[in-house]
């Protein structure tokens, strides 16, 4: 399998907030905004592995600055590593009011999503990722740690079969 780039999965997407993304104070309801992020995630893990996915989990999302009714929210996904069958997809939130202004970096969360087969039943094989930045190197380099956190926090790694952890923590 042949491993990709960064820049062949990258996705941009594009939402105004409307009244029924909304929450009682006018501002966008955090629950809407993870769907965003999800579906960015999905579509940009679904191209790295020209394959059905499904969300594994989230990692920690913290809402730092609201977004209010009528601003415009960009969500961007890219793809970090690429496992056995997942892959973590970093996705970081940017809005801006009607006009351009007030532009912000509102939140940003790493999934992780399952490549399916065909059947959407079995989890599959998928291509690396060729890390190609500086950047793109340092995501690449610690997700591995952050897959045996949440590994170790879902309950399907035992703390002591860590490598990466035990290392940061222990060194
Ligand atoms: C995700 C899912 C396919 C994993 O199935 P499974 O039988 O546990 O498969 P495996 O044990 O073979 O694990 C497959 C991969 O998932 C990863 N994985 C499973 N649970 C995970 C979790 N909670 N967090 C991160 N990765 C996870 C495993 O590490 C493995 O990755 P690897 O092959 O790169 O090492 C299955 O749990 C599922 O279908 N979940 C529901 C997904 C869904 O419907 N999401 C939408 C929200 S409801």
């Amino acid at each position: 399998m042949k491993p990709k780039k960064v820049s062949e999965s990258k996705t941009t997407m594009t939402e105004m907030v409307m009244p029924n993304d909304t929450n009682p104070l006018n501002n966008l309801m955090g629950g809407n905004l993870m769907r965003w992020m999800d579906i960015a995630g999905g579509i940009c893990a679904g191209k790295h592995c020209e394959a059905f996915v499904v969300t594994a989990s989230v990692d920690h999302v913290s809402f730092q600055k609201p977004i209010a009714m009528g601003d415009i929210v960009t969500l961007e996904a890219s793809v970090t590593r690429a496992f056995n069958t997942s892959v973590e997809i970093y996705v970081e939130v940017f809005a801006h009011d009607m006009k351009g202004g007030n532009p912000r970096r509102c939140n940003a969360a790493y999934f992780t999503f399952v490549a399916l087969d065909d059947e959407k039943k079995s989890p599959i094989k998928i291509p690396k990722v060729v890390p190609l930045t500086n950047e793109e190197q340092k995501l690449f380099d610690s997700a591995k740690r952050r897959r045996e956190l949440r590994l170790i926090l879902g309950g399907r790694m035992k703390p002591e079969e860590s490598k990466e952890l035990k290392e940061l923590f222990l060194s």
